[in-house]
């Protein structure tokens, strides 16, 4: 029987070590902008590896003095959960201690009925209850104390915002993002860096001058790998024994959109299958399985949807360009370009559809898994 070893593949979660191939080009040129403090936008496709990059960025810069913090806020509805984010971010941090001990001493103040007992540096189980306490007026004091804290954190500090368009999905008539402006400018320590999935609501951000944060950062588009990655996957194959074609890992790679997690994900599912070989053939397979897998969630998202939306879906999924012909608008059942367009736009707004076609009368979709699925099903 085959021996029991460590899948060289993972999946979902960021990379790092041996899971992670390094992108050094982009990592100097990000160096040069935040050693400048130049703010910066990473934007890219969700499951492109993002975090996982920002995250192994932050680990060198740590090595080299600077003092780092990173903040989560894609699951952020609210002032509070911002500040809840926050807080996980600093508390980490020793240099940070005592700016936030003499912070909590206040907010007590400002608000005696707050439990006594919580230690925002250990942060004791009765963390998020006691944050919930605090009213949006309080969370957006409590945001504006902690942003000034970070001149004490040193004189290099960098400051990452992991999804950053959720900022502006905060309904606060611009509150976060004209504080964040103002801490720019306040802040003479810290660079920012964002990353970023959403690219026309983070162009709005940015390019409309009506708004705090207009050309306050520079943008930079989250590059795909080159063939390193082909090289660098048939090696993870080999250190478990299995021989598999480059063009096999191409294939993949254009199959998922070069979605790296996709690509990670197939070839974690072919080395658990105990394969001693991967050819062309072999990828295709274990792609229509995993996307078998997630059947489930993506049933229930298609029911989410109306009908004229589903059809728009089965439409771009199967035909990917030049959606807007009258023949295929009637193959699909879809009553006018005016109807498509609109469903169109509604997916958009979902987040099911990206908000940018490569070339005009086509679309991208989010996931790319399932744009492979509804071929499946209804290819
Ligand atoms: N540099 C990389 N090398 C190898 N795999 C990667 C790399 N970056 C991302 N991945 C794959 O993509 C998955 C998602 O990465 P993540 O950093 O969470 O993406 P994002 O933040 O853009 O959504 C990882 O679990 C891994 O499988
Ligand atoms: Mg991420």
């Amino acid at each position: 029987m085959k021996k029991l070893t460590a899948n060289p593949f993972k999946f979902g979660d960021p990379v790092e070590g041996d899971y992670y191939l390094p992108r050094p080009a982009l990592s100097t040129t990000l160096r040069q902008f935040l050693e400048n403090r130049i703010h910066i936008v990473l934007m890219g496709p969700r499951r492109f590896g993002k975090t996982s990059f920002v995250l192994n960025l932050l680990n060198q810069l740590e090595n080299d003095g600077y003092s780092c913090l990173f903040i989560d806020i894609f699951n952020i509805t609210s002032h509070r959960d911002f500040l809840h984010q926050i807080l996980r971010a600093v508390r980490t941090k020793k240099s940070f201690k005592e700016t936030l001990r003499s912070w909590w001493k206040k907010i007590k103040r400002l608000n005696p009925q707050i439990s006594a007992d919580f230690d925002p540096i250990t942060g004791n189980p009765s963390f998020s209850f006691t944050l919930a306490q605090l009213d949006d007026e309080d969370a957006k004091t409590a945001i504006q104390d902690l942003l000034e804290g970070l001149s004490s954190l040193g004189d290099k500090v960098i400051v990452v915002l992991d999804e950053f368009q959720k900022i502006s999905e905060i309904e606060d008539k611009g509150w976060l993002e004209a504080t964040l402006r103002a801490h720019f400018q306040k802040l003479k320590n810290v660079s920012f860096l964002f990353t970023g999935s959403r690219k026309s609501l983070i162009s709005e951000t940015l390019n409309n001058p009506s708004r705090p944060l207009y050309r306050s950062c520079q943008t930079i588009d989250f590059p795909t790998f080159g063939d390193e990655f082909t090289e660098w996957v048939v090696g993870r194959f080999a250190t478990v024994g299995i021989k598999c074609e480059k063009k096999a890992v191409k294939h993949l790679r254009e199959l998922v959109q070069d979605t790296p997690n996709y690509v990670q994900m197939v070839c974690f599912h072919l080395v658990a299958q105990a394969r001693t070989t991967v050819g062309l053939k072999d990828v295709e397979e274990a792609l229509e399985t995993v996307a078998r897998q997630n059947a489930y969630a993506y049933q229930t998202l298609l029911n989410s949807l109306t009908l004229a939306q589903q059809r728009a879906l089965r439409l771009a999924a199967n035909e990917r360009r030049s959606l807007f012909q009258k023949n295929l608008l009637s193959k699909y059942e879809i009553a006018s370009s005016a109807a498509l367009h609109s469903s169109i736009n509604a997916l958009k707004t979902k987040g099911v559809l990206d908000e940018e076609g490569t070339t005009k009368g086509s679309v991208l979709f989010d996931d790319p898994l399932f744009a492979f699925w509804l071929r499946l099903c209804f290819g």
